[in-house]
């Protein structure tokens, strides 16, 4: 089972995205409207908890498992403010329990990303979070591999994925193959 994470607080283009590219019995989570608690930065995870943190919220009822049951995890997130959304950094941030217990032990994570802007637009902002998750991925030991941006358009015109991004399809299918 591959699992599929949208990081946006809506599930519109990142969560299209991902709809079309899983599998049927690929499981695809979003992240709004979830219970999701911040890190409180306690550090009890370092004690290798059986139920992985002391937080009682949807990452432990739901997410860690999944994590661990997964064989890829593909994650897409719109561009908020030249970054990723607060709701998936936090998510990632709550990662610190699946670290500490040799989790991701060499799992392939992968990245799309979402924009209004074009890829030129937000080259500098779109190679920034690349080394973020390439950082990270060396200690918390997984394979990182950023696989696409899509371009949403302007949202005063509809902000539509499939009719501003003019290679939709063919970036969906190509995406498709590395997966496979
Ligand atoms: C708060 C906020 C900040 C945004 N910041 C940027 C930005 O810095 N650069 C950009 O290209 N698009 C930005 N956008 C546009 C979204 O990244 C874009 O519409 C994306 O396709 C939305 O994906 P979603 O439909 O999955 O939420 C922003 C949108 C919002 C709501």
């Amino acid at each position: 089972m591959n699992l599929f994470i949208n990081g946006s607080n809506r599930e519109k283009n990142c969560y299209t995205i991902l709809k079309d590219i899983k599998k049927k019995n690929d499981e695809l989570i979003s992240l709004s409207n979830k219970n999701i608690k911040y890190c409180l930065g306690c550090n009890s995870c370092i004690k290798k908890l059986d139920n992985f943190c002391i937080l009682d919220d949807f990452m432990s009822q739901n997410i860690y498992q999944k994590i661990i049951a997964s064989d890829k995890i593909i994650i897409a997130s719109p561009i908020y403010m030249s970054s990723i959304t607060g709701l998936l950094k936090n998510v990632i941030d709550r990662f610190y329990p699946l670290y500490n217990h040799n989790n991701f032990n060499n799992k392939n994570v992968y990245l799309i990303l979402s924009g209004q802007g074009t890829y030129e637009d937000n080259e500098e902002e779109i190679n920034d979070i690349i080394k973020y998750f390439s950082g990270i991925s060396e200690w918390m030991d997984f394979k990182f591999t950023f696989l696409d941006y899509f371009c949403s358009g302007n949202p005063k015109d509809d902000n539509n994925i499939k009719k501003f991004d003019i290679n939709y399809d063919d970036k969906i299918n190509k995406i498709k193959n590395i997966l496979n």
